[in-house]
């Protein structure tokens, strides 16, 4: 396969040595080398001679890396510098006090602890339904407990505040299915106060003008796929017609005059974000492709660069993920909504 190449070019330092095959497999690992662009294997010339010379190529490698983590440290800063230079063009000022609707839900506190982890850029306040989701929710001072449907527990939260995330949403259950052998299908209600015309409908419009009234500069509604279908099987669940509501609610936001990005969510799943390429797509075309689906990580990622790229206002878009290792995770958003041109 290779060959062993004489040592002459190299006996004034190798000489005091025996031959290859003397050497015993730590001082033989040490002396010889695998030198792949010449096909051969090599004298590594670190004799005592020469550990000299050795030490500094390893320090000139070492000082060589140390470079490069400088020059990756300097991207990354100037990557958030840009990020903070979009945030100030796109709402006029350095620090966007963003609320988050549904703080508790599965999205809505992924999408409230990436602000948090952005102080440069967001102060954030949670909104939950209960004392109950603000303590899981470390029971900090800026979560709010409110109740969409009842705009007067949303002024005070609201008050003072840029932006808000809504990812509040009504929750159809299943019931409890008391005699299996007649029951072919599962069937679904919602709570008291809690059906879509209330939540998804009543309960988003009440947010929007009540961030109306507050001169908020952005909101950013997640929405579903499937609005266009009055068909669709999820607006059977408890004769709660959920797309429909919520398709009436982002018609109401597109007609309030509020600036605003409406993401219409796939399927979601709990796996992890920052893997997948993300798509965007229009009018539920996605519905018709291999792929359905979207990371609750990836739904709230969407949610905090909507806020950091103006490229994403007025725009709604649908929006899933292919599987991980089928084309390259998406990294630049502002690419990723120029290339989005619907407004609705
Ligand atoms: N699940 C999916 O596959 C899917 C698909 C497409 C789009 N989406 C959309 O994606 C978003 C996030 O979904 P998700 O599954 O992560 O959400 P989720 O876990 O179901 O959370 C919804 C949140 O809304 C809150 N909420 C409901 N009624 C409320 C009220 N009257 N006042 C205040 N808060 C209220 C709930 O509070 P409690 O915690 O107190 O109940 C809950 O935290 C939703 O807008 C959903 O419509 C979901």
């Amino acid at each position: 396969m290779f060959r062993l190449p004489g040592f002459s070019g190299c006996s004034s330092k190798l000489s005091r040595f025996n031959t290859w095959s003397n050497l015993s497999p730590p001082a033989s690992r040490r002396f010889l080398a695998w030198d792949a662009s010449a096909h051969v294997i090599c004298p590594l010339l670190n004799t005592p001679d020469t550990v000299h010379d050795s030490n500094k190529g390893r320090n000139r490698h070492r000082e060589r890396e140390r470079e490069r983590e400088r020059e990756r440290e300097r991207e990354r800063e100037s990557e958030r510098e840009r990020e903070i230079c979009a945030v100030m063009d796109n709402h006029h000022r350095s620090i966007l006090k963003v609320v988050v609707a549904g703080a508790g839900g599965r999205t809505g506190r992924i999408a409230y602890r990436k602000l948090k982890e952005r102080p440069d850029l967001f102060q954030v306040r949670g909104l939950v339904r209960s004392q109950e989701s603000k303590e899981r929710l470390g029971g900090a001072n800026d979560v709010h407990v409110i109740d969409i449907t009842k705009p007067d527990t949303l002024r005070v939260a609201f008050s003072g505040m840029d932006a808000l995330i809504v990812l509040t949403s009504s929750i159809p259950k299943m019931k409890p299915n008391l005699n299996p052998a007649l029951a072919n299908r599962p069937d679904f209600y919602f709570d008291e106060g809690g059906n879509p015309e209330q939540v998804d409908y009543i309960g988003q419009v009440n947010q929007f003008e009540v961030a109306k009234e507050n001169g908020f500069q952005h909101i950013v509604l997640v929405s579903s796929m499937g609005g266009k279908y009055p068909n669709h099987p999820l607006n059977s669940l408890g004769d709660g017609n959920i797309l429909i509501w919520k398709r009436k609610s982002e018609e109401y936001l597109k007609e309030s005059g509020l600036p605003y990005t409406i993401i219409r969510s796939g399927l979601l799943e709990d796996s992890e974000g920052g893997k997948r390429e993300l798509l965007a797509g229009v009018d539920d075309e996605l519905l018709h492709s291999k792929y359905r689906r979207l990371p609750r990580e990836d739904l709230a990622e969407i949610c905090v660069q909507v806020l950091i790229h103006k490229e994403a206002r007025f725009k709604t878009f649908d929006s899933v993920a292919k599987p991980v290792g089928e084309g390259m995770p998406t990294r630049d958003f502002k690419s990723f909504f120029s290339k989005i041109t619907t407004s609705f």
